[in-house]
């Protein structure tokens, strides 16, 4: 097992650089089912979460090759499994997106059902339902769904919410099927248009990528491509949070602006300086005390849920008082109660959490509980007077690239211990 030992109130400075995005990553890995051969993907992460993904492609004999370059070649031609195992599902959810993939080239496939998490139930109702209207014969059974389809046929799904990889999920099934497929309030987030555009270099037929419209027109066969996966917006928006909550200045380079406006917006309004200065760096410093803001999470271009929790420290030492709201998922403030170990002033009401701002944190031992809560400790603790242990550690390198050390180049007094007993799974 290990943890994090942080030393908290040093200001940050130096440059930051960002990795490929997890949440375009892992479709991508997916989509390379839906054709036979070698892909080339560039810029690949180097996270827990995308080996998990890799091994589940083993699982269904593919073959990888890490090139000195970092290129990864995925080598697709093996594909003869449609089984994907409960014990890697329940390791990563994202597992469902081999499901529409599999459908569309092999007719037929089974998939563990990704069990609820930390962050709430996480139904996949909606990938389920939009393969039933496209054709796809569905059994439940045993904690499995076995999907069957000779040939999925084109159909219009609309989305009661847009669901970001329930409509990854789709829009690679409808690449395959016969026929058009329209997609109605479909996901917009960068990581859903990337994979589109990547879908279209294999020869996909895709319009209205980015827009609340999707349509799909299916064709026989689509080839492997080369892909460079996007910079991850989550990771950049959790490097201009760490500026807001330990101070000092960073910056932030191989990540693109234009994906984070709703969150520089916020940022500015809370008081940090943000000034983009090349096409792909960010620069960000703190020059002075935080204003309280109030933060609404919303499907994307709005305030992404996926840094709800990193926002939540900067508002705990923030002047007054900040009501930060999560409409996304029904359980995202796991990590109220371990800020409140730091002394932060937190109240629940429903949807909502109370902020008062606190003059200033004071470090503990605290334990992470999911991705984004892992990241929210280390930045408390960036923040926080005194010393911080930040364990659950699994949980960060799921989706942060060396976070440990990268804010130990920018300055901080962080360091990654080894200790005695084993890391629950
Ligand atoms: C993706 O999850 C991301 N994961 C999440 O990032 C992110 O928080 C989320 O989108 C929202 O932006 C990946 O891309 C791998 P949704 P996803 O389907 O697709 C409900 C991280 O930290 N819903 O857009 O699972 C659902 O319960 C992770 O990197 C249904 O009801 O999220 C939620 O309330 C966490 N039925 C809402 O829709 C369904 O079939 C949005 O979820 C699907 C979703």
């Amino acid at each position: 097992m290990e943890q994090l030992v942080i030393d908290g109130g040093h200001a940050l400075s130096g440059t930051v650089k960002i990795s490929g995005a997890k949440n375009a990553a892992l479709p991508m890995l997916a989509s390379t089912l839906l054709a036979q051969g070698t892909f080339r993907l560039q810029n690949v992460p180097n996270l827990k979460d995308v080996s998990t993904f890799i091994k589940l492609l083993e699982e269904l004999d593919f073959s990888f090759k890490k090139e000195d370059n970092g290129d990864l070649l995925v080598d697709s031609s093996g594909l003869s499994c449609h089984e994907a195992p409960y014990e890697l599902v329940r390791k990563m959810r994202a597992s469902v997106l081999v499901l529409g993939p599999l459908v569309a080239r092999l007719g037929k496939a089974k998939v563990a059902l990704p069990g609820g998490c930390a962050i709430g139930a996480r139904p996949i109702d909606f990938h389920l339902k939009g393969l039933e209207l496209m054709g796809a014969k569905l059994k439940l059974q045993k904690g499995y769904v076995e999907a069957k389809a000779r040939r999925l046929s084109g159909a219009r799904i609309f989305f009661d919410i847009p669901s970001v990889t329930a409509t990854e999920n789709l829009m690679m099934a409808a690449c395959l099927a016969k026929g058009t497929t329209v997609i109605e309030n479909a996901a917009k987030e960068p990581e859903v248009t990337d994979l589109g555009r990547m879908l279209k270099a294999m020869g996909a037929k895709i319009r209205g990528l980015g827009t609340e419209t999707i349509t799909i027109e299916g064709v026989k066969e689509l080839s492997p491509a080369q892909w460079k996966i996007i910079p991850d917006r989550i990771e950049t928006g959790t490097y201009l949070m760490a500026v807001g909550a330990a101070g000092g200045k960073l910056r932030i380079e191989n990540t693109v602006p234009s994906h984070m406006e709703a969150v520089m917006q916020k940022l500015r309004d809370a008081g940090l300086t943000i000034d983009i200065r090349e096409p792909d760096t960010i620069m960000v410093k703190r020059r002075k005390n935080l204003r309280s803001v109030d933060v609404r999470t919303q499907p994307y271009p709005g305030f992404p849920t996926d840094l709800q929790a990193q926002m939540m420290v900067l508002m705990a030492i923030a002047g007054k008082l900040s009501v930060i709201t999560e409409i996304i998922f029904e359980n995202r403030f796991m990590h109220v109660a371990e800020l409140r170990r730091l002394g932060a002033d937190i109240k629940i009401e429903g949807r909502s959490a109370i902020v008062r701002g606190v003059s200033s944190l004071t470090g503990a031992p605290v334990m992470a509980t999911d991705l984004r809560a892992s990241a929210c400790l280390v930045l408390a603790a960036l923040a926080a007077k005194g010393t911080t242990t930040v364990g659950g550690l699994h949980h960060l390198d799921r989706g942060y690239e060396k976070m440990d050390i990268k804010l130990a180049a920018a300055g901080a007094r962080i360091r990654r211990v080894a200790l005695a007993t084993e890391e629950p799974e």
